[in-house]
């Protein structure tokens, strides 16, 4: 089944997430893009929470969220429950926070990568799996009420 990516970021990220959209689009997912679209000044928090959300929900398989600095918005996502995000500005911890932390969420900065190591990055925790075993023992401490 074709998996459902939530995107989403703040007006700092527009170009980026598009670009990321349609990458993924190529690539065989369905690309599932809440915006925003305009450029105006917006708050990451209500955009990250917003595609946490369709992640925690089970609408999304995963999601990628973008801001400036891809910080704010992954604090934003994390506060939503069952919502593992970590910022990445490198393939090897894109890679990593699949394969160790059963991450749902990826969030990248569009003020500190380019666009063709954001790519990669995201090619890097699409491709990942969870590893389970020992990990998953650590991911259910993370998850425990
Ligand atoms: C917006 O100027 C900026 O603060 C935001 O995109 C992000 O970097 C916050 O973490």
């Amino acid at each position: 089944m074709t998996k459902r990516i939530a995107l989403s970021s703040d007006h700092a990220a527009i170009e980026l997430r598009q670009a990321i959209a349609k990458h993924i689009t190529e690539l065989g997912y369905e690309a599932v893009d809440i915006g925003p679209t305009t450029p105006e000044s917006t708050h990451y928090p209500k955009h990250g929470q917003a595609a946490a959300e369709l992640v925690a929900s089970g609408d999304c398989d995963l999601g990628i969220i973008l801001c400036g600095t891809g910080q704010g918005i992954m604090m934003a996502a994390n506060k939503v429950k069952g919502i593992r995000c970590g910022v990445c500005s490198d393939s090897f911890s894109a890679r990593m926070i699949r394969m160790h932390n059963n991450a749902n969420m990826l969030s990248i900065g569009a003020r500190v990568v380019g666009e063709g190591l954001a790519l990669d990055i995201v090619d890097a925790y699409l491709s990942a799996e969870f590893e389970g075993g020992r990990h998953a023992t650590r991911v259910d401490m993370i998850e425990a009420d």
